[in-house]
């Protein structure tokens, strides 16, 4: 077999065969396959596509390319979620605990942010004391006795992803449905979970810009999860406004300690609620109904919350910080944005408004950069909100207060502000089971 031939075959429109993609990753791997063929090839597959075998093949050789997590002395119990990445995030850090306190398994992987959307890893390290690398021994049986663990995912899973999107990033193949689709369904095969549940992001703060493009990418997802074997269930959420009000590593903590505690009801509960009840339907074998009482009854009677807390306790994390922390905690400078006339948000660019926090210090630019734990955003105003000239808008927390000036202006441009109230829109367009 020769790699050239698959890459004509592709480009001239064909199906590949199992075969042949297996030959294909498996040279990317042992880097047989070079660089640019392989490129090539994901250039191919950008404009040809692939049959729902020819992704369910790539997903799997893919997943089978390193290490591979058995979660099997779990049974049916294990659940995994994956999102497709926003401004403001924070949902693992609330779904995790109260699906473990119902008794589902989470046993999680995370990455750490890069550009406008944070990462669960970062987020966790920004609680005093928090690991988030450790063995697998020590992984699954904290996943045993807790329920929950969430770690950096490292190690050698799914080398071929870690290839093939790095070629990708740099040759403008990533929005390619097959290839989204089985980079992150290869990596959620990988960790072993039996049950997933993707909340696919839809809106200016997204990868997919509209809800119809996100359905479709979630539609694919869910049918190739299916096909390899998996329980699945995806949900499409609006990314067209942060999620939540806090964007930035420490303040998103708090927040997320808000919700499990009943404290902060709105758009980010709703979207956790959900995902949750998707997750407990797939793990417990029950109706949405009884789910969805379920979670919320973890939510009022407080098991949700001492759950997040032996979670945090578990991985060393500093509980009584947790209890005691504040918005603005570590943070110099505390920066408001003041609204500069009367009228309605109408729009908001939330990628813009992710830009802003990095700008702050709270998210990367580059993979080595550091990260400031405090620094953020609070957002107080959005969009279809009536606002006035002279209110504050969000806050800016910083320890860089030189960088405010420009993360406040960043922040500005990217409101639209109106006559008009807006057109409201929905949080979950869509469920996909
Ligand atoms: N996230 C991934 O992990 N892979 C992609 O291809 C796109 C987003």
């Amino acid at each position: 077999m020769r790699i050239y031939d698959i890459i004509l075959k592709k480009r001239n429109g064909g199906a590949l065969t199992k075969d042949e993609i297996a030959f294909f990753i498996d040279g990317c791997v042992d880097g047989t396959v070079p660089d640019y063929q392989a490129a090539a090839l994901c250039m191919a597959i950008y404009f040809r596509g692939m049959t729902d075998e020819e992704t369910v093949a790539l997903t799997d050789c893919m997943a089978r390319s390193g290490d591979t997590i058995d979660l099997s002395r779990f049974g049916e119990l294990t659940v995994d979620k994956h999102s497709t990445g926003g401004v403001g995030d924070k949902t693992t850090l609330i779904v995790a605990p109260i699906v473990a306190a119902l008794g589902g398994k989470v046993a999680k992987m995370s990455g750490r942010g890069l550009g406008y959307t944070g990462g669960t890893a970062d987020k966790l390290e920004s609680i005093p004391g928090m690991r988030v690398t450790m063995g697998r021994e020590e992984f699954l049986r904290q996943v045993e006795e807790t329920g929950v663990a969430v770690i950096f995912q490292s190690g050698n899973l799914t080398p071929a992803d870690k290839k093939l999107y790095a070629l990708r990033d740099v040759t403008a193949t990533v929005d390619s449905i097959p290839l989204i689709t089985s980079s992150v369904m290869s990596k959620k095969i990988a960790a072993g979970a039996r049950s997933i549940v993707l909340d696919v992001k839809a809106g200016s703060g997204a990868f997919m810009k509209t809800p119809e493009d996100a359905r479709i990418l979630a539609r694919n997802m869910v049918a190739i999860g299916k096909a390899c074997g998996r329980n699945m269930a995806a949900l499409i959420t609006d990314m067209s406004r942060p999620l939540g009000t806090a964007v930035g590593n420490t303040l998103e903590v708090i927040e997320a300690a808000e919700v499990l505690r009943g404290a902060s009801r709105g758009d980010l509960y709703d979207v956790c609620a959900a995902l949750a009840t998707e997750m407990t339907m797939l793990f417990a074998g029950i109706s949405h109904d009884e789910a969805a009482a379920r979670v919320a009854d973890a939510i009022e009677s407080g098991a949700a919350y001492a759950k997040m807390k032996e979670w945090i306790a578990a991985q060393g994390g500093d509980i009584a910080w947790l209890e005691r922390a504040k918005y603005g905690d570590g943070a110099a400078a505390a920066v408001p944005v003041v609204c500069p006339a009367d009228g309605f948000i109408t729009a908001m660019d939330t990628e813009a408004i992710g830009a802003a926090s990095v700008i702050l210090g709270a998210g990367r630019s580059k993979k080595e950069d550091a990260i400031d734990f405090s620094a953020g955003i609070i957002v107080k105003r959005k969009t279809g909100d009536r606002v006035e000239k002279g209110q504050t808008l969000a806050c800016l927390y910083t320890n860089d207060a030189a960088s405010a000036e420009s993360a406040a202006k960043r922040y500005l441009d990217a409101l639209t502000i109106g006559p008009e109230a807006p057109e409201k829109t929905e949080l979950i367009f869509d469920i996909i089971r």
